[in-house]
């Protein structure tokens, strides 16, 4: 089916229907645009995108915790072109381009310790997917084949094809398609708002706990039996848990212990999220893997990735030993001129500065939502923020199925976006607003969100 071309009312009528037609938007029930117009979004520009009509939105998040250095840069867009018509197209296999050799000595160069080999992929999930392979050859290659377990934390969020969601802790979104690739483990997070009562009181008691829980599933599954522990730096899924403190240097310790791999999946947390290059930095841990995706090009085009240590190359570098492992797009030309363009911004807006100076200030101006009666918990870190919403501040009740379905669904995630914010409500955990806004944003965005936020809170909390 076509339609006309061009702008005006027929052509945005047009483009409504055929969204309706033909789309499959993810993780999207399609019958909710039934009856409503399906949201079109048009151009960006800065903090801020534009719909169909011509109405803006502060995007708190990132589009997808994707754009760090806002939209509409010319000088990316711009090195996008640039290489299509140098080199638009050639595979990283058995031959390397010189885009994806600049931009992995680069990525080596920031990346903590002996991280040095970078591997490119299309997405996260293939970042995921190719860490949990990686770590399974290398035990193959290096005489313990017994290794393929993965571990990692409830509720986390690593991704969608069939790998990464065997490493995903959501049991919602993994039972349609069960069953799993067999291997994924389960362990608490880091969620201290809810922590058991035994450490409620004691955040650093809380992080021994939860990182001794890592131990005693690796005795449980058998050490000789696992293969790596996957672990984000701020947790997303279940609303943007930091580690608590000593958390990662006791986990560190533990996989060393049980020489199990040590992967930080850092899709959203790497790439100044959270005022670093990586997270790990942040947090001051030696990952064996990063896995990186999304803020990697601020999303001027898909690029997706792993680096891996000098040591998990090291039986790859010989004889006949080969990764088998590889994707057509991975490392694409254009991907790979973007993200290099994407952190030339960074270095000259010094958008880590502007991160790590302006955190304090975010997280106070979302604190100021603390005197309505729904908002629980404020937490996170950078620019990676979660808003608790409870329906009792004392006891720390939460909503029901219902009415969360209604709070969420039903109201806060159209009323959120109609106010002209782009944020994330989530009830996978218990039900969050998200915020990752561009690095860039500066008081006057956090004021913005935050007025908006508290509009549509309050009307939220009369309807419960
Ligand atoms: C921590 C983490 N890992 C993996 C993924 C999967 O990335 P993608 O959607 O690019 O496949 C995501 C996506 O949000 C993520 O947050």
């Amino acid at each position: 089916m076509t339609s006309q071309s061009g702008a005006g009312p027929t052509a945005d009528s047009a483009l409504q229907a055929e969204a309706k037609r033909n789309l499959w938007l993810h993780f999207t029930r399609m019958s909710a645009y039934a009856d409503a117009e399906v949201p079109v979004i048009v151009r960006g520009s800065g903090q801020y995108v534009y719909d169909q009509h011509g109405k803006r939105y502060l995007d708190g998040l990132s589009g997808l915790f994707v754009s760090q250095i806002g939209h509409g840069n010319r000088e990316v867009a711009e090195a996008a072109a640039r290489q299509a018509s140098e080199l638009a197209y050639f595979p990283l296999w058995s031959y390397a381009h010189p885009r994806a050799v600049e931009l992995a000595t680069r990525l080596a160069d920031l990346a903590p310790g002996d991280l040095n080999r970078v591997f490119f992929t299309t997405s996260g999930s293939e970042a995921v997917e190719s860490a949990w392979k990686l770590a399974k050859q290398y035990f193959k290659q290096t005489g313990q084949p017994g290794r393929y377990k993965v571990i990692s934390r409830e509720i986390a969020y690593h991704g969608t094809s069939m790998g990464a969601l065997a490493v995903t802790g959501l049991a919602s979104i993994k039972y349609p398609f069960e069953p799993m690739t067999p291997g994924g483990v389960r362990v608490p997070n880091t969620n201290f708002y809810r922590a058991p009562e035994f450490v409620a009181a004691d955040l650093a008691a809380f992080g021994r706990w939860a990182a001794d829980e890592i131990e005693r599933a690796i005795e449980r599954e058998g050490p000789e039996s696992v293969a790596a522990v996957y672990l984000e730096p701020v947790q997303n899924s279940g609303g943007c848990f930091p580690p608590p403190p000593g958390y990662f240097e006791r986990v560190r310790e533990i996989c060393d212990r049980h020489g199990v791999l040590l992967v930080s999946d850092e899709v959203i947390c790497a790439f100044g999220r959270l005022g670093y290059y990586f997270g790990s930095d942040r947090y001051g841990y030696q990952p064996d893997i990063i896995t990186f995706a999304k803020g990697v090009t601020s999303g001027y085009a898909p690029l997706g990735g792993m680096i891996a240590s000098d040591a998990l190359m090291e039986p790859f570098s010989e004889g006949t030993a080969t990764f088998l492992h590889g994707v057509t797009f991975a490392g694409h030309p254009v991907s790979c001129a973007v993200a290099l363009a994407n952190l030339d911004v960074f270095e000259k807006e010094d958008l880590l500065g502007n991160v790590r100076a302006n955190e304090a200030a975010f997280r106070a101006t979302l604190e100021r939502l603390y005197d309505l009666p729904i908002v629980g918990d404020v937490r996170g870190a950078g620019y990676f923020y979660g808003i608790e919403l409870v329906k009792d501040k004392a006891t720390r009740e939460t909503f029901n199925d219902d009415e969360s379905e209604r709070l969420l669904r039903g109201f806060l995630s159209h009323a959120l976006f109609d106010a002209g914010l782009v944020c994330r409500t989530d009830d996978r955990g218990d039900p969050v607003v998200q915020l990752a806004p561009p690095l860039t944003c500066t008081q006057q965005h956090f004021d913005e969100m935050e007025q908006i936020l508290r509009a549509v809170l309050t009307e939220a909390w009369t309807r419960i």
